[in-house]
């Protein structure tokens, strides 16, 4: 017999028509997820409020039918989880690890969702084949790490959304010097899901100012030229 998990309000609130989609999904999660390993048992009993709600409340700050990278999906957190709660959104899964890019696809083909694409890679190798709206991604590298990978994938006025946790605003200083060599636009801490989820979940919201690669070479050709 599987595991009962059965949805929180909140959960009914945030996933609307989705809900089904969301449950089963849940119930992968606690299944193959656990038995494959890309997932703790002890994470069992917190999948609604720890993941599924703490990701879905990011649609609140995703523009409308927005092009989405989420690097370092894992089991989906947050790509699957957008993808369920706003099918507007064009999504890429983007992992790494074979065992967890198979996980993706069989989620994607079990809850149906025409806007996703597993996508098997290395977020720094990856920076030529995207020009996306947003880049997601949680618990997958520190702030500064994580800009160098992600603004390579961003059209120029596209953005970040880093899920981050009590650290949130310590990242963001010691990313400062890897932001100003990008030349970003603006880059700020937002929280979302008042209401939804206890503590209210913390993103770090980064814009990226033009596209990251003319920025670094035209910084280094000033810097030739002896101009500041
Ligand atoms: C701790 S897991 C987090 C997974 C998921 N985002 C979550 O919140 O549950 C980190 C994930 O980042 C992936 N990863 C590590 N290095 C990466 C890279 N250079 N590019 C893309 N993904 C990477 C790992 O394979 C792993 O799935």
């Amino acid at each position: 017999m599987g595991v009962s998990l059965p949805a929180p309000p909140e959960a009914r609130e945030i996933f609307g028509d989705a809900l089904p989609a969301a449950e089963r999904y849940v119930q992968f999660l606690a299944e193959a997820g656990v038995e494959r390993g890309l997932l703790g048992p002890r994470e069992v009993d917190r999948l609604w409020d720890r993941h599924l709600i703490n990701c879905a409340v990011l649609a609140e700050v995703v523009p409308d039918r927005a092009s989405v990278v989420d690097i370092g999906s894992g089991a989906g957190l947050p790509g699957i989880v957008l993808a369920i709660v706003r099918p507007d959104l064009s999504i890429t899964l983007l992992e790494p690890l074979l065992r967890r890019t198979t996980f993706l696809t069989e989620c994607v083909t079990m809850l149906d969702l025409p806007n996703v694409t597993v996508r098997r890679g290395r977020a720094e190798e990856v920076g030529r084949e995207f020009s996306v709206d947003v880049v997601t991604a949680r618990a997958v590298a520190p702030l500064d790490r994580l800009a160098r990978w992600a603004l390579p994938l961003l059209r120029p006025g596209g953005e970040l959304l880093a899920l981050k946790g009590e650290r949130a605003a310590a990242e963001l200083k010691e990313a400062g010097p890897v932001l100003d060599g990008f030349g970003i636009r603006t880059a700020e801490l937002l929280q979302v899901g008042h209401g939804k989820v206890d503590p209210p979940t913390t993103i770090v919201r980064v814009v990226a100012e033009r596209a990251p690669q003319r920025a670094a070479a035209s910084k280094r050709s000033k810097r030739r030229k002896g101009l500041k």
